[in-house]
């Protein structure tokens, strides 16, 4: 029988076996499954396990100094790289959904080999790959249900990175992750984080990227994401965030009228995110989120909120 405890056992020994005394280099993104990932290393292998956090400069507001704090509280020998700008740089002026996603996965890519070069001898690389991420991706190779949106998390290696890859959590669908980092004594705020997408932000600004662009978007999206937390929603949504549109519109305030940035919020129910159902947010709640959307973040002058399923529609906007 499949339990957390004998799951964490196995894969512990197992680790164990399979690296010795190896070193292994693991990208960690913030989210529940590289965590997990990492944490399950670490009690395989300690500080032979090296992680790497790169800051891309597309993560929520404070995202990545509270996180990288909570990953070196966790014990786990990690090393934080801002790569903002070398991201900002390669993004410049790009407007096309999947051009974007592959310029963001090859610096990430570069970024992460140069860090893994200063590692010396390192054998391995693990990944969070989990179950719904594999299937994703073989489908993205053909058959009638393509994906239509690379993943930069899976597969991608360049050959000069000659590692070989382990994936602790494979076969694993997310609530059994979040089982097992729970048994692990994970605590419960990082284990409910909602998913996030590894290009970020940059999925969620449509059209081209802007330094300012994203500092617009974090207001709007902590201001969202604060509200769904106090308000006890947040555990309710499987995942949601706010979406910078590439309108504007007309708008009054006092006597001016206003010519600026419409967004709109996402928020959805989903198990696994193939498919989804917009979440009925209370009126209440919409109505207060706006108004304080609007009355604090500068160039904003109108809130929407998605209210498509996937399918047909997706969860991310690009
Ligand atoms: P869609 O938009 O395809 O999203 O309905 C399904 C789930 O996948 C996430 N997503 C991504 N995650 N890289 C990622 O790591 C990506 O390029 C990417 N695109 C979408 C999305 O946030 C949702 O959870």
């Amino acid at each position: 029988d499949w339990t957390p405890n004998s799951f964490v056992e196995e894969t512990v020994e197992g680790l164990k076996e399979k690296i010795g005394n190896d070193k292994v280099v693991l990208g960690l993104s913030g989210g529940v499954d590289s965590t997990v990932a990492a944490v399950l290393l670490h009690k395989a292998i300690g500080k032979n396990l090296y992680c790497i956090f790169v800051d891309n400069g597309l993560l929520r507001k404070n995202e990545f100094e509270s996180v990288l704090k909570q990953y070196e509280h966790l014990g786990l020998n990690v090393k934080g790289v801002d790569a903002k700008n070398k991201f900002y740089s390669a993004l410049e002026g790009e407007k096309d959904p999947e051009k974007k996603r592959k310029a963001i996965g090859k610096v990430f890519i570069d970024v992460f080999d140069e860090e893994s070069h200063l590692i010396e001898d390192v054998k391995w690389l693990a990944q969070g790959t989990i179950y719904p991420d594999v299937i994703e991706s073989v489908s993205a190779t053909g058959g009638p249900s393509q994906t239509i949106k690379s993943h930069h998390n899976v597969g991608g290696l360049p050959d000069y990175m000659k590692l070989q890859i382990v994936e602790p959590l494979r076969l694993l669908f997310k609530d059994e992750v979040r089982r097992v980092g729970r048994s692990m004594g994970l605590n419960e705020e990082l284990l409910g984080r909602h998913p996030f997408p590894g290009p970020g932000l940059a999925i969620r600004i449509l059209g081209d990227i802007t330094a300012e662009k994203v500092r617009i978007l974090q207001e709007v999206d902590y201001i969202f994401i604060e509200g769904l937390k106090k308000s006890n929603l947040y555990d309710e949504v499987w995942q949601a965030g706010a979406i910078l549109l590439p309108v504007q519109s007309v708008g009054v305030m006092g006597d001016e009228r206003t010519y600026e940035q419409a967004v709109a919020l996402r928020a959805v129910e989903s198990t696994d995110g193939m498919t989804a159902d917009w979440c009925h947010l209370p009126y209440e709640f919409l109505a207060k989120t706006s108004n304080e959307i609007i009355n604090k973040v500068k160039g904003v002058n109108r809130v929407v909120y998605d209210i498509s399923s996937k399918p047909p529609a997706t969860i991310e906007w690009e």
